[in-house]
């Protein structure tokens, strides 16, 4: 790919802004040699303002996700996406959030640009593993566990009963839920249906990858290839 081309899908500016950018002498090699639009450098090799580029695609992130933020445009108020460089928003092929969490949701949020790995991840088959944090407005009351294991939960409004969810009791008004499939605030509205309310949802784990604990809210990091292999571990479900 040309350098004007590769720098715009990177979000550095329009094809025009870009070759500005080139021909004022901003892009050079790691040796500070100016390049040219017409050059074929390595991605490593190539410094902008003497800066590493960003890392190219397929990209996928692993985001911290505080509370406040939206995973869609379509949604009023601030987006993820205001949470990553600016230049992330106008990168080719874009990022998109896997899977969706609640404005009110915090924790561990993928945005990936691999349309194949979002697809494996959010596709109902895949079964992969969530789990979530919730605090409660009232304390458990015994009930929860198998009532959320049963396979037989129909959330208001739908006819197809929940796949069979794992509860693990942490204290009084607080729990771990085990979710192999991801329905609109399936947790929010599997408490209501055992007659509680999530004062408070984080989500944990996606497959056997963590929520790192040094990530604090709004960071982020590019993820590595052997946390994506986490992602798809099956521990507790066939
Ligand atoms: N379940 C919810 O209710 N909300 C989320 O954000 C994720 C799962």
């Amino acid at each position: 790919m040309n350098l004007v081309k590769r720098l715009a899908n990177l979000g550095y500016g329009s094809r025009r802004e870009v070759r500005h950018l080139i021909r004022s002498g901003a892009v050079t090699d790691t040796a500070g040699r100016v390049l040219g639009e017409k050059e074929i450098v390595a991605h490593e090799e190539i410094r902008v303002l003497g800066e590493a580029l960003d890392p190219a695609a397929p990209l996928t992130l692993l985001l911290h996700k505080p509370a406040g933020y939206t995973c869609s445009a379509d949604d009023p108020g601030a987006i993820v996406h205001e949470l990553l460089p600016p230049r992330f928003a106008r990168r080719q092929p874009g990022l998109h959030p896997v899977g969706r969490l609640d404005k009110d949701t915090t924790g561990l949020l993928l945005l990936t640009d691999d349309g194949q790995l979002l697809h494996r991840i959010i596709h109902p088959k895949s079964r992969c593993r969530k789990v979530y944090h919730a605090t409660l407005d009232r304390p458990l009351a015994g009930h929860e566990a198998a009532l959320f294991a049963s396979g037989d939960l129909v959330l208001k409004s739908e006819t197809r009963p929940l796949l069979p969810a794992t509860l693990e009791i942490l204290g009084e008004k607080e729990a771990l839920l085990t979710l192999h499939e991801g329905r609109y605030h399936q947790v929010r509205r599997m408490f209501a249906a055992a007659g509680n309310h999530v004062v408070a949802l984080r989500r944990v784990a996606l497959g056997d990858l963590a929520l790192p604990d040094e990530l604090a809210e709004g960071d982020w990091r590019e993820l590595a290839p052997e946390e994506l292999d986490a992602i798809f571990a099956m521990r507790d479900i066939e």
